[in-house]
């Protein structure tokens, strides 16, 4: 019965909840968005420890029995050290299941990444993707467009022009979209990019090591609950409930009954 955990700053990650739920339908989840501390990447470092820890204990709290960052920059600057030192539930990150789905299995060989500055400056995708050639392109302004809603026009292609050249430079034959927000920009990005460059959510890649990790450990849900085979997503956020609601709504295609506030994580 114990939920599966997943957070984000803000809608980013609700594109690895879509996908969550469609590969383990059955399960229960628990989606936090922390809209008081959105957007993580112009944080410090020590910033961004101090605001997941307060979140990795809000899930733990409500007993998950997984949580999964939806995060990149999480999983650039906390998840490696909470993994090191050993953690008492499951944990998942975005970066590690692309950079191997790269390395072996999709044949690239010189990467793009495109993600905010914070995971930029961690050097993680280079450092997992090496030896392959890559480059990691920091896009500050990306984040405050999907939070609004915003996925196409004039100023996000301004953006996303700057942002790609050094992808066209690299002559990448693939690009990561190095943080949860961006999917909602692929089709423009796609329709930007000239040189055939494949583009790669890690959402994909992070869904099918949890559902083969859970699988081993036997925590996957084998029972039917009753309602229909489906299970519930119960979502929290720490700030603008209402905000979250109609935009979760819109992102996800169905209808969101409640968001729940948790101020006590909005002043970190
Ligand atoms: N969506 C998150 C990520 O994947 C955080 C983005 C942000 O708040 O800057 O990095």
């Amino acid at each position: 019965m114990q939920p599966i955990g997943i957070f984000d700053s803000g809608v980013g990650g609700l594109t690895v909840l879509k996908r969550m739920r469609e590969a383990l339908p059955r399960e229960n989840y628990i989606y936090f968005a922390d809209l008081a501390n959105v957007p993580y990447g112009d944080k410090s470092p020590g910033h961004i420890v101090k605001i997941v820890s307060g979140i990795l204990d809000f899930m733990r709290h409500k007993n998950v029995k997984a949580i999964i960052m939806a995060c990149n920059t999480s999983s650039a600057l906390v998840l490696p050290g909470l993994l090191e030192n050993g953690y008492p539930v499951p944990l998942f990150g975005m970066i590690e299941p692309i950079a191997e789905a790269a390395k072996n299995g999709l044949g690239s060989k010189r990467v793009g990444i495109l993600a905010n500055p914070v995971t930029v400056n961690s050097g993680i995708y280079q450092k997992m993707l090496a030896p392959l050639n890559s480059v990691a392109v920091p896009c500050p302004r990306l984040v405050p467009f999907v939070e609004k809603g915003i996925f196409e026009g004039e100023e996000v292609e301004s953006a996303l022009a700057e942002y790609l050249a050094p992808v066209e430079e690299l002559n990448a034959d693939t690009l990561i979209l190095g943080c949860t927000h961006y999917p909602f920009l692929a089709p423009v990005i796609e329709k930007m990019l000239k040189n055939g460059t494949r583009v790669l959510d890690p959402s994909l890649y992070t869904v099918k090591q949890v559902k083969q990790t859970l699988h081993k450990l036997c925590l996957l849900r084998k029972m039917n609950n009753g309602n229909g085979g489906k299970g519930r997503v119960e979502f929290y956020t720490s700030k603008s409930p209402e905000n979250f609601k109609s935009l979760a709504g819109l992102f996800l295609g169905e209808q969101v009954e409640d968001v729940k506030e948790v101020s006590e994580l909005a002043a970190v």
